[in-house]
């Protein structure tokens, strides 16, 4: 790859991964994503993280370019997640550098995955200032955003930060700056991310949001570790409010129906509590778990009111993609959602007490009462579905009106 100037010797020496559909194993990223690094040349060169392992050959093709014969003064390493951290051992090995600089929690991370011997580490807890010449890297933990060791870096003088995975979007593309890419696929690739990665840490993001606002930063551009970047003092804002907005977690009038199904009585049950739904003027995604991804449910729970989940009984439990999908929402802590369960069975009937119980541990309020069916639905058992839908659209109703 070739580097690419950001700003007066400030280059992008990232990588971008057109193939990846699978961010990380367990979340879709159907558009590919990006790993970006960057070099500083001041008096001191300095790198700030590096790319994922299998992108080695990019990234330091970028490097090489863009360090046109210098070495490597200092290397920051803002996040120890082998997605950014993957060269670090090679980029020490070939270029020595004289100084890196990690997080206190960073430095614990640091030695868990590396084992380093006689590496140059410097501890920078935040607030910590280095001068490379012109300019000063100043150092802030993020913690719990979304790892432990998380920190960025500011550089005053050019009004820069680069903020590891908080802002970033999984999309690979040519471009690199946010302001030259379609603004609405951009604006739900950076909620997908946040939905799937970011969002049980959302009280940790208002914090931080309030923390750098009382820092008083002059921020011109923000430099995420994934997709495009933020250039200019309104695509920071515009990138820093959506955080806040999305770390509040406002539902909007929709609900998500996610169920599993054997021989369709669920579906069919799920079809008729839409139903109901629209009724009452609520928007509704139904979302089949053989059809939909775990991730791609979260990404539209994520701004939803409600969500109603169905299953049949099955061995006297659920579905077991129901259970994954519950497994995965649980893990993202979603908040203030309104829950109901339903399902189809053939004699013992388990499944929406189980379902229920799921939800309550989530948080959910649950609208009661429950459908269980036996076996195929009959007018009456649709007219039920039906009402549950119409109750949990009116408590939807009731919710984004309080
Ligand atoms: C392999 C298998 C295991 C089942 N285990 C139970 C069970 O333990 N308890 C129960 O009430 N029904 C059980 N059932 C019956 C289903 O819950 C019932 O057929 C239901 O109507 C299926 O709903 P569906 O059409 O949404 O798949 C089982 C069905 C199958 C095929
Ligand atoms: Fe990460
Ligand atoms: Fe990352």
């Amino acid at each position: 790859m070739r580097p690419v100037e950001i700003k007066k010797d400030i280059f992008w020496v990232g990588a971008v991964d057109w193939n990846s559909r699978n961010f990380h194993g367990y979340s879709l990223s159907p558009q590919g994503t990006t790993y970006n690094a960057f070099l500083v040349k001041d008096q001191q060169t300095v790198l700030i993280d590096t790319v994922k392992h299998d992108f080695r050959g990019q990234f330091f093709c970028a490097l090489s370019k863009a360090l046109d014969g210098r070495g490597l003064d200092c290397l920051v390493v803002n996040h120890l997640e082998p997605d950014h951290a993957g060269c670090l051992a090679e980029v020490v090995e070939r270029f020595k550098p004289k100084r890196i600089f990690v997080s206190p929690m960073g430095e614990k991370s640091l030695a868990a995955h590396f084992h380093p011997q006689g590496w140059p580490i410097e501890v920078a807890p935040s607030g910590t200032k280095v001068s490379v010449g012109r300019r000063t890297l100043t150092f802030v933990e993020i913690r719990m955003l979304h790892w432990p060791d998380n920190m960025l870096t500011y550089i005053p003088e050019d009004a820069i930060a680069f903020t590891s995975d908080a802002f970033g979007q999984n999309w690979a593309t040519s471009e690199r700056f946010a302001d030259e890419v379609d603004r609405s696929t951009l604006t739900r690739l950076m909620a997908e991310y946040y939905a799937n990665i970011v969002l049980p840490y959302s009280p940790v993001v208002l914090k931080t949001l309030d923390a750098l606002a009382g820092m008083n930063l002059d921020l011109d551009m923000v430099c995420p570790d994934h997709g495009l970047i933020w250039r200019g003092r309104d695509e920071v804002a515009f990138a820093l409010g959506k955080y806040r907005e999305f770390a509040q977690q406002k539902p909007k009038n929709k609900a998500v129906i996610v169920y599993d199904t054997m021989w369709r009585s669920t579906e069919k049950m799920a079809l008729a509590a839409a139903e109901g739904l629209v009724a009452e003027g609520v928007g509704v995604r139904v979302m089949s778990l053989k059809h939909n991804h775990h991730s791609a449910v979260m990404s539209e729970v994520f701004d939803a009111a409600a969500v109603l989940v169905g299953s049949p009984t099955h061995n006297n439990g659920i579905l077991p993609l129901v259970a994954d999908m519950l497994t995965y929402m649980k893990g993202l802590r979603p908040q203030g959602k309104i829950g109901a369960a339903f399902g189809s069975f053939g004699w013992s009937g388990e499944c929406v007490k189980i379902l229920a119980e799921w939800l309550k541990d989530i948080g959910m309020e649950l609208v009661e009462p429950q459908v269980k069916v036996k076996h195929v639905p009959d007018h009456a058992a649709f007219q039920q579905c039906f009402d549950l839908g119409r109750a949990v659209g009116q408590a939807v109703k009731k919710k984004i009106s309080g």
